[in-house]
């Protein structure tokens, strides 16, 4: 039995999974994300803890989850009414209590969004606060699955400590790929602990060169790559500001992740 972070006495205790995405801007990370979470969510593999890390958030649009409150929007509330925190309780404390009450609940997926806190250094507090909460609920969870912003920063500031599975998005072109190694680089350099890689190149055309692509990626040790290929229908979705789960089955892109996932899975 366990204390469920809202209070409730549970039978949880999961040894979650986590899988986190990362990648070059506009390659595909959050559209990625979500057709993982719908994957995770239509076969089962619940409860599904969805964390979008990126201050510009979007995967709840994505998901057509609203999250209550963000990260970021508690801690400036908290930090303008000091004299609000219950006695007893340090602010820390008090935040993440907060934290853990505005997950957003629904049966199998909840979401937990970062947002972005106005003050000075906020940036940073909030980050610690996001790797501070996720350690400690992750084990409500037997998925968590994490969308981060662009780049590498989210991985030099520690915000990714440690993941069972990364996946690096990439496009198709020589400087998505550039990109996408120099992630894997930055992840090997920082010891961040990986237990797998996966590349998936996304927005592939059946013109592409995958066995060009296959190449540059044999010099850096992945467990696995895979091509994702260019959906109308989710560029659709994604211009009517339709979430993912509105995706007919059969679309490529989730035909796709579903073979990945079902490896991933295993
Ligand atoms: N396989 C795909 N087929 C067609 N369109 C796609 C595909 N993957 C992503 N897109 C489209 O590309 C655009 C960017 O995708 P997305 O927002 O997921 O990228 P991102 O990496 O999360 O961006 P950011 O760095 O801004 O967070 C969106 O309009 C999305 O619908
Ligand atoms: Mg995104």
């Amino acid at each position: 039995m366990v204390t469920h972070p809202r209070g409730v006495e549970t039978v949880k205790g999961y040894m979650s999974y986590t899988i986190a995405v990362a990648g070059k801007g506009g390659t595909g990370k959050t559209t990625i994300a979500g057709l993982v979470i719908r994957y995770l969510a239509e076969n089962k593999k619940t409860p599904i803890l969805a964390i979008d890390a990126d201050p510009n958030s979007n995967l709840g649009d994505v998901l057509g989850i609203t999250p209550k409150e963000n990260i970021g929007a508690i801690i400036d509330e908290i930090s303008k009414n000091i004299d609000k925190i219950p006695a007893g309780m340090t602010k820390d404390r008090y935040i993440e209590y907060r934290v853990q009450s505005a997950i957003e609940e629904s049966s199998s997926l909840d979401l937990l969004a970062m947002g972005r806190p106005e003050g000075p250094g906020c940036y940073c507090y909030a980050n610690n606060t996001l790797r501070n909460i996720n350690s400690k609920i992750a084990s409500d969870y037997k998925f968590v699955v994490i969308d981060n912003e662009a780049g590498l920063e989210h991985l030099s500031r520690r915000t990714t400590r440690k993941a069972d599975c990364l996946l690096i998005i990439s496009d198709p072109t020589p400087v998505g790929i550039k990109s996408a190694k120099r992630i894997y680089d930055l992840v090997k350099e920082l010891n961040i602990e990986i237990k797998k890689f996966i590349v998936l190149v996304n927005r592939t055309k059946d013109s592409q060169d995958k066995e060009g692509i296959k190449k540059e990626f044999s010099k850096i040790k992945i467990d696995d790559l895979k091509f994702v290929p260019n959906d109308e229908e989710v560029l659709k979705l994604s211009l009517e500001g339709k979430p993912l789960m509105e995706l007919e089955k059969g679309s490529v892109a989730l035909e796709a992740i579903t073979s990945i996932m079902e490896a991933v899975c295993r």
